[in-house]
């Protein structure tokens, strides 16, 4: 099962960031998610627990998945199950959940990414919903995502999601009556995401720059402001729900 260093340096400051407790963000999921009381919930890539924390006052009951024993243990997990666990693994039997939740986790998932829908889809009881909250470019220029992807490159190894491409996951994987809602955070700070990444100085100082030197359509994409010397740009996100007919 993967864990490895990468989550173990990330864990120590993850919630540090300001982006996982953005109120907006949170708010959003949950308006879209339409949670009930009766909700049995899988927070897949759960990490802290920033996602299932904020769904629990609204279902049933909320069990938080994840593969890193270093996330995890940064945790409170009262009133939530917690299970190490590798998401593209199978653990639970079939028709469990009547929804799944995936905050900022499927662009890690390097290979196995249809595993990892389909998955979720055997999980979901009938009717049940995925939903799935991913950063996605600024733009759909084709030059700001590839700034993007290569900015994103010296952080990690990850996916770039587009709007269409994460909507093709959801239907090539059985989701009927995909919807997709958009969220932007505004004035995320881009030193503050550095200083808490587990990237070294040399790192967080070369992404740091990148925004600073980027092309004015980058910036302009973005609502780029620097105010002494923090980074500030508007980020584009994605919410997508999908259903299990
Ligand atoms: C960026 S964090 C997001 C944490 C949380 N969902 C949030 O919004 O604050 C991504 C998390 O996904 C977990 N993860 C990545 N791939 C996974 C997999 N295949 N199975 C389980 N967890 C995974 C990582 O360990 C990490 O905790």
């Amino acid at each position: 099962m993967a864990d490895g260093h990468f989550w173990n340096v990330r864990a120590r400051n993850y919630d540090k960031l300001f982006w996982t407790k953005d109120a907006g963000y949170l708010h959003k999921i949950l308006a879209v998610s339409e949670f009930s009381k009766k909700d049995l919930i899988l927070d897949i890539g759960t990490g802290t627990g920033a996602m299932a924390r904020s769904i629990r006052p609204h279902v049933r009951h909320v069990v938080g998945m994840d593969f890193s024993d270093s996330m995890l243990k940064q945790g409170k997990w009262e009133g939530i199950s917690m299970v190490k666990w590798d998401i593209t693994d199978s653990l639970f039997h079939n028709w469990l959940f009547d929804k799944i939740v995936g905050r900022m986790v499927f662009h890690h998932i390097l290979d196995n990414l249809d595993r990892a829908f389909l998955r979720c889809f055997d999980l979901l009881k009938s009717e049940g919903k995925l939903i799935i909250a991913e950063g996605i470019p600024p733009s759909e220029d084709q030059d700001v995502i590839d700034w993007y992807t290569g900015m994103f490159k010296h952080k990690e190894a990850r996916r770039t999601f587009t709007k269409s491409l994460l909507v093709h996951y959801f239907v090539k994987n059985g989701f009927r009556d995909v919807k997709v809602y958009k969220y932007k955070m505004k004035r995320f700070n881009i030193n503050n995401w550095l200083v808490n990444s587990g990237l070294d100085k040399a790192k967080q100082k070369l992404i740091l720059n990148m925004h600073f030197g980027a092309s004015r359509k980058v910036k302009a994409a973005y609502n780029m402001k620097v105010e002494d010397g923090v980074c500030l740009v508007d980020t584009d996100n994605l919410i997508i729900v999908g259903k299990k007919e």
